[in-house]
């Protein structure tokens, strides 16, 4: 077998099983974790702009920070169109002031389509794989392949379906199905497994239905118009649609969409498919990518498949030594790149495994490879309209003096820790039978947990009672 019919046989299995997943399991999983659990940014929707790209002051969960924002919707045209590999920008800015918030709104943003992978600096040095080839998948993950498909189906309204039992009751079970379209009828001939299926489907005469040739699937599409008035006890949710037209037999073009990672993993011979689904996928040999990437510019050409560069988000950039900052100059460069968005909330700092010190602990010659994103710290006003969308979020009522307070709080000691105290102060309230948070409230909760100033002068005044406190760790190396 030809390695090119092996990759492909391959793939189809893997666009198989992706594609079952998606239609049954996956949109289930994320309906329950979107109902049951609030996560720092599940009231981020998207970047709130118009048509123009201007951003309105409130709008899909996003307040103020006007010129970022402004910013991150070029940078979102530019993914959305698809046709820029390799460019990188980084958002930069004092902590709190929304970075990972952009970040989350450029990928609510993009469509289903479009990979968006998000990554800590940190990740990549606790994973059992080297430091770059952990880069890698990262990078090859966030390029999406979109895999043009013609099946072949049959479409028909049902005439009849005509089943024969084996005298002896046991046995396969025959039969015949007679679809027909406006200008053709014609019989076939049912094996069992196809009689399964349409009885699970329940499928009955005057339904107009779909079977995929290849897997023998079977669709219904409604019941016919011409059968309407058959019956007077149909469901509410029946669907009528017009008989089909032309010939039964169609082909149809499938779409899917997998990254270069996904036909990585599959085609690496030592881990096989499953490592995707139980995520252990080890290394990578890069005979194979290379292989790959031929492979897939050569449908390109062919016009099988289409390259979509998405979105590799790595938050806490700092974390980054000088090998991975290598690997990204370099990664960059080539054209199977996505585009690669950084934030970092460090200023002129050492770089990460060297001495030497430059802005936000990046090597200067990658930060010169990069388009710069600035945050600024939130007004008194922005504060707290953030602050009213968390606890409309967190399903807390809040009176509007608690609301002061809490904004007063929030730009005093960090945004942050105005955001914690609203699920606080709402358990306290509620123990105490109220329904809605009063000052009271998070003047207890404000005293109950300290916020980072606090807790730094509380350690200052109580730290010769700590264990294996060493005062001169005040000046301990933090980069
Ligand atoms: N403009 C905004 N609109 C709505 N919510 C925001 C905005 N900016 C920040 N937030 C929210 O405030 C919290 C802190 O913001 P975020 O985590 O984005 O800060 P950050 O800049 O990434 O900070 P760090 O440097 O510490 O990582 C988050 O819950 C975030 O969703
Ligand atoms: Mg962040």
């Amino acid at each position: 077998m030809t390695i090119k019919k092996k990759l492909f046989e391959i793939i189809c299995l893997l666009l198989f099983l992706h594609v079952k997943m998606t239609a049954t399991k996956v949109p289930e999983v994320r309906d329950i974790t979107r109902i049951e659990r609030i996560g720092a940014h599940s009231h981020i929707r998207g970047l709130g702009l118009d048509d123009a790209l201007e951003p309105r002051q409130v709008c899909q969960g996003m307040v103020g920070q006007l010129a970022a924002r402004r910013a991150a919707g070029i940078i979102l045209e530019m993914i959305k169109d698809g046709h820029i590999a390799g460019r990188a920008v980084l958002i930069a800015g004092q902590p709190g002031t929304g970075k990972t918030a952009i970040a989350m709104g450029i990928a609510q943003s993009l469509g289903q389509d479009t990979p968006f992978t998000a990554i800590a600096g940190s990740e990549i040095f606790s994973l059992e794989m080297s430091k770059t080839e952990a880069l890698s998948q990262a990078f090859r993950k966030a390029i999406g392949v979109r895999i043009k498909e013609e099946t072949e189906i049959i479409e028909g309204e049902v005439v009849e379906i005509q089943i024969d039992r084996p005298a002896t009751g046991t046995g396969t079970k025959v039969g015949k199905l007679t679809l027909k379209t406006t200008e053709m009828e014609t019989i076939y001939d049912l094996g069992s497994k196809m009689i399964e299926s349409l009885s699970k489907e329940r499928v009955q005469a005057g339904d107009v239905i779909t079977i995929d040739k290849a897997t023998g699937k079977i669709n219904k599409l409604g019941r016919s118009f011409t059968r309407a008035r058959d019956y007077d006890a149909m469901g509410a949710q029946t669907q009528f649609v017009q008989c089909p037209e032309g010939e039964l037999q169609k082909r149809k073009e499938v779409v899917h969409t997998v990254s270069l990672h996904e036909i990585d993993v599959i085609n690496s011979r030592t881990q096989g498919f499953l490592a995707l689904f139980s995520g252990d996928t080890g290394e990578i040999k890069s005979e194979v990518r290379e292989q790959i990437n031929a492979k897939v510019s050569e449908w390109r050409e062919e016009g099988k498949a289409e390259i979509i560069p998405g979105v590799l988000f790595i938050d806490e950039v700092h974390m980054l030594d000088m090998e991975c900052f290598s690997f990204l100059n370099r990664a960059l460069e080539s054209d199977l790149s996505p585009v690669l968005i950084m934030a970092t909330n460090r200023g002129i700092t050492r770089i990460r495994g060297t001495n030497y010190q430059s802005p936000h602990g990046i090597p200067i010659d990658l930060l010169d490879r990069l388009i710069i994103i600035a945050t600024s710290p939130y007004s008194e006003k922005e504060t707290r309209q953030i602050l009213k969308i968390r606890y409309e979020e967190e399903d807390v009522e809040l009176s509007e003096e608690a609301l002061t307070v809490l904004t007063r709080i929030g730009l005093e000691t960090s945004l942050r820790y105005a955001i914690q105290l609203i699920s606080t102060a709402g358990v306290v309230c509620r123990k105490r039978g109220g329904t809605e948070v009063q000052v009271e409230d998070i003047k207890r909760v404000y005293s109950l947990f300290l916020d980072e100033s606090r807790s730094s002068q509380y350690m200052k005044e109580y730290q010769d009672s700590f264990l294996f406190n060493e005062t001169q760790a005040a000046q301990m190396d933090t980069s």
